[in-house]
């Protein structure tokens, strides 16, 4: 933990959810998740290390993540330099002196946790900033998320120089594929190292000093970076499925080459964990967030679950949170379909339908309790036919303050379910915590409702259709 870190814990209010709850009812429902619980830390877990068989309905089992936060900063506390975690920083270091722009080669759990943590935690116009303003610290483009033409060659124009000094034309790429076998990123993978190349005027040592490999422990991917002799490649452990992968180098790779503090992005994660562990059913955030969206989930057929977050930062974690979802519940036709909406922006487009539209939606309220900077006020205008002349001495987070609590009464005035979570400010302690705590939620519940939370067997379809499609007869 940081000296002048807080270990604040995230504060959680479902009290709301649960008015309607008998108490025997809430007792059951508390019974039941300290089961899953010992279950998800205990039995899953052994599972994995091969202590007990694996049934076939827990096939796969990516339980692995949930120790991956522990065991990271112990190898670091232990090790240093020579751990992974420090071999990952040093590489970080290297390419962020070495490049101005980072191309993030990967599609959905290999990236979008990525892209949450650059929108969350850097400056939110951190690409359009000088290379002095931004500390030193590259761009980041994500492409291999799609096979979009006109957006990758508008991408690689840009990298292939933009009138600016020659050296902040360097670039790199991170490519992140656990399969390896993703058709997306392995396009992308040949479009742009070919650039790279060029860029590097075919000098193969300066192509390997820019290029980072972070993948399973076999396939294309790694049979590639042995091919080309590169030195930087990171593993995603087996037991680690993507979305659930961003404590490992997927998401702490570029984390670090953003200088985010991912030993703070760690702890986070570790102080939930044992959160997790230790507190009893009624408080304890992961397993009372899950027991009261389940309550009204099951009760009301809410099977919409909307997550509001309050802050523009935090909209790709809620992308990261609507796949988290989606791919791990939406299976044998269960599973709340996620959305992510930005307020206050989106009271403008979707409040409407969600307090007056169909009874079947649940809101999750993220709320940040601190602004990164200075309040903005509303100062006194020659000018008052703006008619803001009540709000003058007022600042932009009283205003927020206010637009959540007048949404909070509205939504109950029509008897909308509202739970809050509550982050003491957006930095990377904060954030861990949420991360893991969305994580072993979405566990949780899966194991609560019988439905394995790890893989994805519907997406194989596609892709195998798309093979079949492509492959000449
Ligand atoms: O969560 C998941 O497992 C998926 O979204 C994968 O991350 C995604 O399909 C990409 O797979 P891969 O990393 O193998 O390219």
């Amino acid at each position: 933990m940081h000296p002048n870190q807080s270990p604040t814990l995230i504060e959680l209010d479902c009290e709301e959810a649960f008015t309607q709850c008998p108490p025997q009812e809430q007792q059951r429902l508390h019974d039941a998740l300290a089961r899953v619980r010992a279950e998800v830390v205990v039995e899953d877990l052994r599972m994995l290390r091969g202590e007990i068989p694996t049934p076939a309905e827990k096939q796969p089992l990516d339980a692995a993540f949930l120790e991956l936060p522990e065991r990271l900063l112990l190898g670091y506390r232990n090790h240093g330099a020579t751990s992974e975690l420090g071999r990952l920083l040093q590489s970080a270091e290297r390419l962020r002196e070495r490049v101005d722009r980072v191309v993030l080669l990967g599609i959905g759990g290999s990236y979008m946790g990525p892209r949450a943590l650059l929108d969350a935690l850097c400056h939110p116009y951190h690409n359009e900033l000088s290379r002095a303003a931004r500390g030193g610290i590259p761009r980041m483009y994500f492409a291999g998320n799609n096979v979009d033409n006109d957006a990758t060659d508008a991408l690689l124009r840009l990298l292939a120089g933009t009138g600016e000094s020659p050296s902040d034309c360097d670039w790199g790429i991170v490519v992140v594929s656990k399969s390896g076998g993703t058709i997306e990123t392995a396009c992308a993978l040949r479009v742009f190292l070919e650039a790279l190349r060029e860029n590097c005027g075919q000098d193969s040592q300066r192509v390997l000093d820019r290029l980072r490999v972070v993948t399973g422990p076999q396939g294309p991917l790694r049979a590639i970076s042995e091919a080309m002799g590169c030195p930087d490649v990171f593993e995603i452990p087996t037991g680690v499925g993507g979305r659930f992968s961003l404590f490992s180098a997927v998401g702490l790779l570029p984390a670090a080459i953003l200088n985010i503090d991912v030993v703070q992005l760690l702890e986070g994660a570790v102080a939930m964990n044992s959160h997790f562990r230790d507190a009893d059913p009624g408080e304890n955030r992961v397993l009372d967030y899950v027991g009261s969206l389940y309550w009204l989930e099951n009760t009301g057929s809410l099977d919409i679950r909307v997550l509001n977050v309050w802050s523009d930062a935090l909209e790709s974690l809620g992308l990261w949170h609507d796949q988290l979802l989606a791919e791990s519940l939406g299976k044998r036709e269960q599973g709340a379909t996620p959305l992510t909406v930005v307020n206050t922006r989106d009271l403008h487009s979707r409040a409407q339908q969600h307090q007056q539209g169909r009874r079947d939606k649940i809101h999750v309220n993220l709320v940040i309790q601190q602004t990164r900077t200075a309040p903005i006020r509303i100062e006194p205008s020659e000018f008052e036919q703006d008619g803001l002349a009540d709000l003058v001495g007022q600042a932009f987070p009283d205003i927020m303050a206010a637009a959540i609590a007048g949404t909070r009464q509205a939504y109950a005035g029509d008897r909308r379910p509202t739970i809050d979570v509550k982050l003491p400010a957006i930095d990377a302690y904060s954030l861990g915590q949420l991360f893991q705590m969305w994580m072993l939620t979405t566990v949780v519940e899966g194991r609560l409702r019988g439905v394995n939370p790890f893989g994805q067997p519907g997406v194989e379809a596609y892709k195998r259709n798309m093979v079949r499609i492509l492959s000449r007869p």
